[in-house]
């Protein structure tokens, strides 16, 4: 990763936009987000919209287990400062991204399951029950933003997909389509876009599959139609537009490993102590917000939730 700018995740919940007022049907569209929305250019606006055949599926309720203690990041902002190395290098991909077609969208299960199969998305989201929730995001960058995700958690998604117990970990793929991501058409890079987890990891109860942001199906520059979010890792472990999930017994050669496996690892957890090779993670600056910068935490500040995990894999490279 090569780029040194910001966005965050991350707000106490007094700081955060009160549910009342944007979270719930008809207020929403009312409310905070109707009002960010309009904000946007019109072609940002399509693809979270009407055209898309899961809009009524949204808004969702909240789960407010998962709280922050930081404000919103500004939707037009997380919809409009991405990284999408299939679209292009910049943060300003998210006009480039919209020749994605997002339906027909099949996805694989495949390899150490009981019954490999192909689902389409929108079978998929019948078949899942959708929640939102609001988590810190933590690019390796050192930029954060703070989100409001629709989806449902991975483990509903593995245990759907009935692995065998001789699985270890789970490896998702984006899409392949080098006619329309133009990304895809530099050589050096090791398309697809793969990342894997864990078993263990992709059943801890922050594990999520987002298939919205901000009450609305996700547009494609966040990762349409569905993306994996882990608030507790570096984002680019946070995998956009998948098509495949692949049980395994052998840990996933993924995509930033093969670029630079001293720079990007395996585990990618979030700490503050541990810098980058080129540059500190001690702080982060929260996107949208003036260049402020505030301490970064170790897991992203969700070490309840994950650190037992890491206690049998001490010798392992956690943190790069
Ligand atoms: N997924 C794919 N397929 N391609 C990418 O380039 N970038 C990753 C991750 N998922 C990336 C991806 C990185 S580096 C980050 S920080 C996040 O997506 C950014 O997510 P956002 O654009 O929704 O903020």
């Amino acid at each position: 990763m090569l780029i040194k700018r910001t966005r965050g995740w991350e707000i106490p919940e007094r700081e955060t936009t009160p549910e009342s007022a944007w979270s719930r049907r008809g207020v929403l569209s009312a409310g905070v987000a109707a009002a960010a929305a309009a904000a946007l250019p019109a072609q940002a606006q399509a693809p979270t919209g009407g055209e898309d055949p899961s809009a009524s599926l949204y808004p969702a309720m909240r789960n407010m287990r998962y709280r922050v203690d930081r404000e919103l990041t500004d939707e037009k902002i997380a919809t409009t400062y991405n990284n999408f190395y299939e679209f292009g290098t910049s943060k300003n991909i998210w006009q480039a991204a919209q020749r994605l077609p997002i339906r027909p969208w099949q996805v694989q299960i495949e390899g150490m399951v009981e019954q490999p199969r192909t689902v389409d998305i929108d079978d998929l989201l019948k078949a899942m029950k959708l929640e939102e929730r609001v988590y810190r995001f933590r690019c390796v960058e050192a930029w954060a933003m703070t989100v409001p995700w629709t989806g449902f958690p991975l483990a509903s998604l593995v245990e759907w997909c009935k692995p065998l117990s001789s699985a270890k970990y789970l490896q998702m793929e984006t899409f392949q389509m080098p006619t329309v991501a133009p990304g895809q058409r530099a050589t050096w890079y090791p398309w697809p876009y793969t990342e894997g987890l864990a078993l263990d990891e992709a059943t801890n109860e922050l594990a999520f599959i987002a298939t919205g942001i901000y009450g609305k199906p996700i547009p494609r520059q966040n990762g349409a139609p569905l993306r994996l979010v882990v608030p507790w890792k570096y984002g680019f472990k946070s995998v956009k537009s998948l098509v495949k999930f692949k049980f395994t017994d052998q840990r996933p050669k993924t995509f930033w490993l093969e670029l630079g496996e001293r720079e990007y690892g395996f585990w990618a957890n979030v700490n503050p102590r541990v810098a980058h090779p080129r540059w500190s993670q001690a702080s982060e600056e929260l996107i949208g917000k003036n260049g402020q910068r505030v301490p970064s935490q170790l897991f992203n500040g969700y070490g309840d939730f994950v650190a037992s995990l890491y206690e049998n894999r001490q010798n392992e490279r956690l943190w790069a």
